[in-house]
């Protein structure tokens, strides 16, 4: 008990959220674009990549995001948008193909597919054909490509469904975050549990085989009891992933969040309880819990993969994709290359007037030093297991892992030891609630830095 109290000091901290490592805070402006150029053609023509289209436009503005999007209530700058796309597709696609053999024509292949956003929601069927129609001329897709898409459920509408299904979508994510109405209107977000409803049975009649919700603790006005009836709003619906994030407060970064007043925010402890319930209800209700905030049933690949020690960390949260290349597209998109970080430039202006120019648009980067990838690979283990095999860290890394494994052990038993212990095995954390392995890893993150930059809130 004594342990637990002393492990909860822990929840006012303010950490990264380790969707990479570095994480993207410690990108850097100086990075040389030639770099992000040379890191294309050097992706192995064989290999079968990963891409991840970024939206930045939604048709409303819920207070409490934290996303890269603009709201418009206007087709035409979504419609100039992908026309700037297709041509980023190209380019890409160009470049990635400096490498490959004269006498090879194969396109480079898709393995992954995953709209983001904003809202790809709110695109038209006819974008949305028209998208697959500009991938297809550039890339080949694998054979059971996985393709998902970020759907706000209040924009879709029958035609949005057809454009869905030619675009070839398999897995639909939908934002959730909260169904009750208080809550709701605090983050100018209405959305009834009907409509959602009527969405993913929509999607399951099209054999969708797999659906996510999103759900949100932390919210304005939000308690134990509000949350537990969204929560068994969403049970109800048996999505095959639930993926239950605390809501990120950093008013200093997204200004509309001071829409929402801090008054009506729940404290630390009570966000702690919220997690805590919604976590331990899921699990009684037969979903397997995944790294800090991820749930699946048990037949679904996530899980499968979780149970197989095979789960990996990226902007997206928890993925099975073990590809080593992420080719990020559209404003902000980051995309990872073995060799390292790069990152579009954030501002669509900027973003359009590189490509337009025909120039790749990243504006930051970063490229992967030796330690990057032994303290990544080491946190990137805890975010996804919950614990750390130093077998696996030697096996990958040799003797340059010792002073971390020696960082480790002191801190399982000094500072950290509420948190986390040592075993036969390496370390594992005594407990899973999401800070746990969040404030774990910026103990051995080389970059943080308490003083001089702000995170959202450990818990
Ligand atoms: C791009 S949105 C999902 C698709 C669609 N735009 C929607 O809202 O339905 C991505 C998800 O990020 C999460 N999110 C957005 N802002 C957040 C914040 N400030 N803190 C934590 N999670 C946030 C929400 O759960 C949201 O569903
Ligand atoms: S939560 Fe989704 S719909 Fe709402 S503003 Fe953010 S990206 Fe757009």
């Amino acid at each position: 008990m004594q342990s637990a109290n002393q492990a909860t000091a822990f929840i006012h901290e303010a950490v990264p959220r380790y969707t990479s490592y570095p994480p993207a805070t410690e990108f850097q402006a100086a990075f040389d674009p030639a770099a992000h150029a040379a890191w294309l053609a050097q992706v192995p023509s064989d290999q079968a990549l990963s891409l991840y289209i970024h939206i930045p436009y939604c048709d409303r503005l819920c207070w409490f995001c934290g996303c890269t999007t603009k709201q418009t209530r206007r087709y035409e700058p979504v419609a100039a948008y992908l026309q700037v796309l297709y041509k980023e597709i190209a380019l890409v696609a160009k470049h990635l193909g400096r490498q490959q053999a004269a006498n090879d024509n194969r396109k480079p292949r898709i393995a992954r597919l995953h709209l983001g956003g904003g809202s790809p929601s709110l695109l038209r069927a006819e974008d949305m054909r028209a998208l697959r129609a500009c991938l297809d001329r550039h890339f080949d897709f694998d054979d059971g490509a996985e393709i998902s898409v970020e759907l706000d459920p209040v924009d879709m509408t029958p035609a949005s469904y057809d454009g869905l299904v030619a675009l070839g979508l398999n897995r639909a994510s939908l934002g959730v975050q909260d169904f009750d109405p208080l809550v709701q209107t605090a983050i100018n977000r209405p959305q009834s549990f009907e409509d959602t409803k009527a969405v993913i049975d929509h999607l399951r009649s099209l054999g969708i085989p797999s659906v996510n919700i999103d759900a949100l603790y932390g919210l304005p006005y939000q308690s134990q009891d509000r949350f537990a009836a969204t929560l068994e709003q969403i049970i109800s619906l048996r999505p095959e992933r639930i993926a239950l994030f605390g809501y990120a407060h950093v008013p200093w970064v997204k200004k509309h969040q001071r829409l929402i007043p801090e008054e009506t925010l729940p404290s630390p402890e009570e966000r702690l309880a919220e997690a805590r319930l919604a976590r331990q209800r899921l699990i009684d209700t037969g979903y397997q819990a995944i790294g800090i905030d991820h749930f699946a049933l048990p037949g679904d690949s996530l899980a499968q993969a979780a149970r197989a020690g095979r789960v990996y960390r990226n902007f997206q949260g928890y993925t099975t994709d073990p590809c080593p290349t992420l080719i990020g597209l559209g404003p902000s998109a980051i995309s990872r290359f073995a060799q390292g970080y790069v990152q579009n430039n954030p501002a669509t202006d900027a973003y359009t007037r590189a490509i337009d120019a025909g120039q790749l648009a990243s504006s930051r980067g970063l490229p992967l030093s030796a330690n990057d990838r032994l303290y990544g690979w080491a946190i990137e283990r805890l975010m996804c297991d919950m614990k750390l095999s130093y077998s696996g860290l030697t096996e990958a890394f040799g003797a340059e892992a010792q002073p971390l494994i020696a960082r480790l052990d002191d801190l399982a038993r000094g500072e950290l030891s509420s948190l986390c212990r040592l075993d036969d095995q390496g370390l594992a954390l005594t407990q899973h609630d999401g800070f746990v392995a969040r404030v774990v890893a910026s103990r051995i993150d080389r970059y943080y830095n308490p003083v001089t930059e702000r995170f959202s809130n450990a818990v």
